[in-house]
């Protein structure tokens, strides 16, 4: 048993739940995301989208893919791509359709499904990516391992986090562009270093998870930054 007895264990496997599950993203963790994240890492965001769009037309999957700004920014960049977006949460998915049809981009879709057990065949994409989801993951060899299934051979997937390994320096900074008048910048602060970062990998912790996953070839790309793209080629 755990030292600090069955209350600190409980609290901690209810915080645990919370980081897992749809509908804490379907409450608050996703309003607050989507509202911040893409003005605050906007350098990051267009690596990505460089670098999944590159070279010919392609079939992409975005896993987790959220209220899709960045999906539907790759739809627009590559219009001869097709882009489908997979999230467990369900309000995600909504927010995505309602933005696709304000937008009227028609060459992507959104669903809802899980990262663990991927709805699609063997070889459906050429490419995969997925922003800031894999932490959230309970199985993330599990979830490289479907990605690696549906892709195509020779198929390539960039998997983007937060560094968990990112300095304090990197950390302050990235804090200032991710201010919100309704959110104290202390506590702010917090959940930036226990939760988002602290609770990630490092770009070597994902490449052995990709390793174990069957990935034969890792490689970090990306700014610098807090944040770090795995680039997984199958
Ligand atoms: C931080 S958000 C990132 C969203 C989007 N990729 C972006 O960058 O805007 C993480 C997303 O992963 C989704 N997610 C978490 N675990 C998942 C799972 N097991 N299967 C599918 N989606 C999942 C959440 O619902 C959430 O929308």
């Amino acid at each position: 048993m755990n030292k600090r007895g069955p209350i600190a264990l409980g609290a901690k496997g209810f915080l645990k739940r919370i980081h897992h599950s749809a509908w804490a993203w379907d409450l608050f963790q996703g309003p607050v995301y989507n509202c911040l994240i893409f003005k605050a890492a906007a350098d990051y965001f267009d690596a990505l989208i460089r670098l999944t769009g590159r070279g010919a037309p392609a079939r992409i999957l975005d896993v987790g893919s959220g209220a899709v700004v960045m999906s539907l920014r790759q739809t627009q960049a590559h219009p001869e791509a097709t882009v489908v977006g997979i999230d467990y949460a369900l309000m995600q998915v909504r927010a995505a359709k309602r933005l696709k049809k304000k937008k009227q981009i028609h060459n992507c879709s959104f669903q809802q499904g899980n990262a663990m057990a991927l709805p699609f065949a063997e070889a459906a994409f050429d490419r995969v990516v997925s922003v800031n989801s894999i932490k959230h993951w309970p199985d993330p060899v599990r979830g490289l391992s479907e990605i690696r299934r549906v892709l195509c051979p020779r198929g390539q997937a960039f998997i983007s986090e937060a560094d968990r390994s990112a300095s304090p320096e990197a950390l302050l900074a990235f804090s200032e562009n991710y201010r919100a008048w309704y959110i104290w910048d202390a506590l702010m602060r917090w959940c930036l270093k226990n939760v988002v970062f602290g609770k990630s990998y490092t770009a070597a912790e994902l490449k052995t998870i990709s390793a174990q996953a069957g990935f034969r070839d890792a490689i970090v790309a990306g700014p610098p930054g807090p944040f770090f793209i795995l680039v997984l080629t199958k």
